[in-house]
């Protein structure tokens, strides 16, 4: 089996009883759990924030991956840090000060990420790929889950492994067992799944993501 990670986005979760969600993809071989905070400026959609992050992290020992989809991130990095998130992902388009925003990441001991909206050039990371531990190529407008895949993604994951072989590369939105090959083969090992892994087994989907 190859080295790709699988990361079930909890969007698509059921919310009154998160914990055991939780704890089921972790039994059905999850290897991050994808956290999508939302603050409906950012996006047009409103969902949790690190209270509740801090309630679901005792559930588990998956690494949390949390996905800021809000705007001037740099006010919530350190509660984020507090609250038990492992790896930090915000949007190159939230903040103005995205080079010092990953540096505060850093300062709190977690692992940096950077996501790029659909109609974002791979440029703009030319001068901070070395501080990164993850690119985010979002494939799927965010805000929300169960929307299609967009195909220039393909296109832009080939882009982001140009500039680093050794970053981690993750796409998120519309990932199912038919759109994951083309996204391996195109060099990213990181995949968010919401729907796809919520709306079946969680075991089954899973492992059918891990076969590519
Ligand atoms: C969308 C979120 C995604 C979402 C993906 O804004 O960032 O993580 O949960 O959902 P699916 O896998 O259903 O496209
Ligand atoms: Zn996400």
């Amino acid at each position: 089996m190859s080295n790709i990670k699988i990361a079930p986005s909890i969007l698509s979760a059921d919310f009154s009883k998160l914990g055991e969600e939780v704890i089921a993809i972790d039994k059905a071989g999850a290897d991050y759990v994808h956290i999508d905070v939302m603050d409906g400026h950012f996006v047009p959609n409103l969902t949790f924030g690190a209270p509740v992050i801090k309630a679901i992290r005792n559930k588990t020992s998956l690494v949390f991956d949390v996905h800021l989809m809000i705007d001037k991130p740099e006010r919530y990095i350190e509660d984020f840090a507090k609250a038990g998130a492992d790896i930090i992902v915000v949007h190159a388009e939230s903040t103005i000060h995205l080079h010092r925003v990953i540096q505060q990441i850093k300062a709190t001991g977690k692992k940096a990420g950077v996501s790029l909206n659909p109609a974002t050039p791979v440029d703009i990371l030319k001068y901070i790929i070395d501080d990164l531990d993850m690119v985010l190529v979002m494939s799927v407008n965010p805000g929300f889950g169960g929307q299609k895949f967009i195909e220039s993604s393909v296109q832009k994951i080939k882009d982001v492994r140009a500039l680093s072989k050794t970053v981690d590369i993750q796409v998120d939105g519309g990932i199912t067992d038919e759109t994951i090959g083309r996204c391996i083969e195109a060099g990213a090992n990181v995949f968010v799944a919401g729907s796809y892994v919520f709306s079946g087994d969680y075991k089954e989907r899973i492992d059918s993501l891990k076969r590519g």
